[in-house]
This record gives structure tokens, sequence and C-alpha cells, in this order.
């Protein structure tokens, strides 16, 4: 058997200081014997730097061969005053087209550990483990048309396109489903149903795959309802699924049910599993170059990685198994920590992670 191939991008600001303690993941696992190998890429500010363009030809090509990619994150001051066409989001929106990663998904999970710096009630959000998906290449973002006119008052018009076709709404309800499987057989589709005829259709298609997943239990809610239920009773869901606008909004508020920003992360997938995994996170600019940043998410996105693209559940355990052990032991980066707690660096939390995934074989 071939080697699995990794693409990783590491970014601007943080994204290398985090990216180096996920390759320090995969040298253990490579030294263990797994068939995977890395390689190195630009995108969005340091791609612009090394090569002029946030998605560079280069990276495009290594992107298309590989089985999986990780990502740091891109972006930060020294880009912000650039053309929009070369800005670093437009590295991040070109690959995610370019690769056709439809699907995005979020784990929102609570670690008990850090329960403490979580706004919500400890007895809330205790064990809390959900999945949103969201769809992430349709809805009102790339809907035709959209613009600007003057109506017939004389005043002046913004206006854009909600659009959901059919096939786009079965490929991430099959995703949908197939990741209920894999837990704990239960999905809520979130829409507008009542108001919104891209809702209806969404309805209509999630209740027709559905017929094909028996065994899964799935339900609906309206999106203002589920915005209101996630705070209110977040462990009544598993799985979430919902359009590319509403996964926008409620996916960050479920982040938040977690705690630190520095805790989540994400995965990006096309019809076979390819994937681009990521933390949530961006390029904390703010704490770049200074060993503070949280390397966690970044950690845990090897771990997605392990179990949506290399169908390696027990790798995707071991990782998420040795990030409980060192919040266990106490270790904390700025971000996680209480006030009076140690604190410790991004490269010293990393090796803290490998010390623990190595403890775990
Ligand atoms: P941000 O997520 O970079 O930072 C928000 C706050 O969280 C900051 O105080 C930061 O220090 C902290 N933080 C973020 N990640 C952390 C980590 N791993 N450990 C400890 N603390 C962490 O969001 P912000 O400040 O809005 O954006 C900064 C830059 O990142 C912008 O240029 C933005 O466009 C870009 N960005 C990139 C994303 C991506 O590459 N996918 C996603 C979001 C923002
Ligand atoms: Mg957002």
């Amino acid at each position: 058997m071939s080697n699995k191939k990794i693409l990783i991008l590491p970014g601007d600001y943080i994204g290398p200081e985090i990216a180096a303690e996920a390759v320090k993941l995969l040298e253990a696992l490579k030294a263990e014997g797994e068939k995977i190998e890395w390689r190195f890429g630009h995108l969005g500010g340091a791609a612009y730097d090394a090569e002029g363009h946030p998605y560079p030809p280069s990276t495009q090509q290594a992107a298309r061969a590989a089985d999986a990619i990780l990502m740091g994150a891109v972006g930060g001051p020294k880009y912000d005053a650039l053309p929009r066409a070369v800005r670093p989001e437009q590295g991040i929106l070109g690959i995610r087209k370019d690769l056709g990663l439809f699907a995005n998904l979020r784990p929102a999970l609570a670690y008990a550990e850090l329960s403490a710096a979580s706004s919500f009630k400890p007895e809330v959000i205790a064990g809390l483990d959900i999945l949103i998906l969201r769809e992430l290449t349709g809805d009102i973002y790339f809907g035709q048309p959209r613009g600007r006119r003057t109506n017939a008052q004389g005043h002046e018009e913004g206006y854009d396109t909600m659009h959901y076709s059919a096939p786009e709404i079965e490929r991430i309800a099959r995703v949908a489903f197939e990741a209920a499987r894999k837990r704990s057989r239960r999905l809520c589709s979130v829409d507008k149903e009542n108001v919104l005829e891209t809702s209806r259709l969404w309805r209509e298609v999630m209740i027709r795959v559905g017929k094909d997943y028996p065994d899964v239990a799935l339900t609906h809610l309206y999106v203002d309802n589920a915005a209101m239920q996630l705070v209110k009773n977040p462990k009544q869901f598993d799985v979430i699924v919902t359009g590319n606008l509403f996964g926008d909004i409620l996916s960050d508020e479920a982040s938040m049910l977690a705690g630190s920003i520095g805790m989540l992360p994400s995965a990006s997938l096309d019809a076979n599993n390819k994937g681009l995994y990521e933390p949530i996170h961006g390029s904390a600019p703010d704490i770049a170059g200074q060993n503070k940043a949280n390397p966690l998410a970044m950690i845990l996105s090897v771990g997605m990685m392990f179990r949506y693209t290399f169908d390696r559940a027990d790798i995707a355990e071991r990782i998420d198994a040795a990030v409980r052990a060192v919040l266990r032991a106490g270790h904390r980066t700025a971000d996680i920590a209480q006030p009076g707690e140690k604190i410790i660096g991004t490269r010293e939390m990393g090796d803290a992670v490998v010390d623990a995934f190595r403890r775990l074989r």
C-alpha cells in the first residue's frame, strides 16, 4: 500500500507555529510505522509573499495530488491592504472551490477540565459532544443574481439570491447521514421551511435521502429555534446539518459552548472524503511569534484527518485521548488557563501531547 499523502499549508502568523506541533505528531505516527508522508506548501499571505498569489499553481498541483490537507490559518495585518483578488482569504476560498470541498464539519466538544472557562453552567455543557455540518459551497453566499440597483422609488438597493439545487442538498445530506451513522444515529436538519423556498426543497431532499438511512432518526428544526435550543440544552443534539448561511452562524454559536477558540478543529470534505483540515481560529497576529498559541485545535484537526479521510478512528480516538490526558494533567496554554494556573507554551503543549500519545499506544 502506498503512503497517504498529506499537504501541509502552515499559512501566516501563528499558522507555522501550530503546524510545527502537528508535524511532531505525524513524526510520532510515522515512527510507529504508519504509511504517511507529507510535504509543505504555501497558502494565503505566505503564498503571496513567495509566489505573488494566495493560491498559486504550485499549491494547486500539490493540493490536487494530496489525499488530505492540513492548514494552519491565513491572513493578518501585513496583508490587509492588498487588493481583494490577492488577499489571503482568496486562498482559502480558492482551494475549497478547486477541490469541491462542500461539507464543513465542526465538532463542538466541551472538555470537563476546561468548564470553568466556559460562560455556560457546567451542567448545561458537561459531556457535550456534538457535530455541526455546514454546506459550504452553495446558498446565498454564491447565488446569482446579486448586486446593486436603483429601485422604482429611486433608492439604492442591494440584493442577494438564496439558491440550492437538489443535488447540492443531496450530497451534504449523505455526508450528514453517514456521519450520524458513525455516532449516535440522530440527525437534526435545520432550515427555515416556513418562509423560504430553498428550505422547502432542503427539507424534502433530507426526507427523501433519509429513506436510505432508516437506522438514523431524522428531525427538523427552524433555524431560529435551533439557535435557542443550542444554548438552552445543547446536549439534545448529536449531528446537526444545515446550509451555508445558517451553518456559518450556528457553528460559531456552538464553538462558544466548547470554550476556547484554540481547542476546535474542523474538516471540509469532498464527495470522496478527501479533506482540508484546519483549526476554526484565525492567524492570531496578536500572539504570533511568542510561543503562546494553543496548538490543540491544530492537533485535533490531525485527528479528524485520520477519522474522516484515512478512516482510522483508532488513531483519531488516540489523539483525542492524548489531548484529554494533557488537560487532565493540568497542562495549559494561556488561552485556556485559569488565574493562578501554570502556563506553558506552544512547543511544550505539543511535546506533552506527543508524549501522551506515545504512552497510549
Ligand atoms: P483569530 O481567531 O485569529 O483571533 C481571535 C482571538 O483569539 C485573538 O485574541 C487570538 O489571539 C486568539 N486565538 C486564536 N487562535 C488562538 C490559539 N490557537 N491559541 C490562543 N489564542 C488564540 O481571529 P481574528 O483576530 O479575527 O483574525 C486574525 C486574522 O486571521 C485575520 O486576518 C483573519 O482574516 C484571519 N482568519 C483566518 C481564518 C482562517 O485562516 N481560516 C479564520 C479566521 C480568521
Ligand atoms: Mg464564521
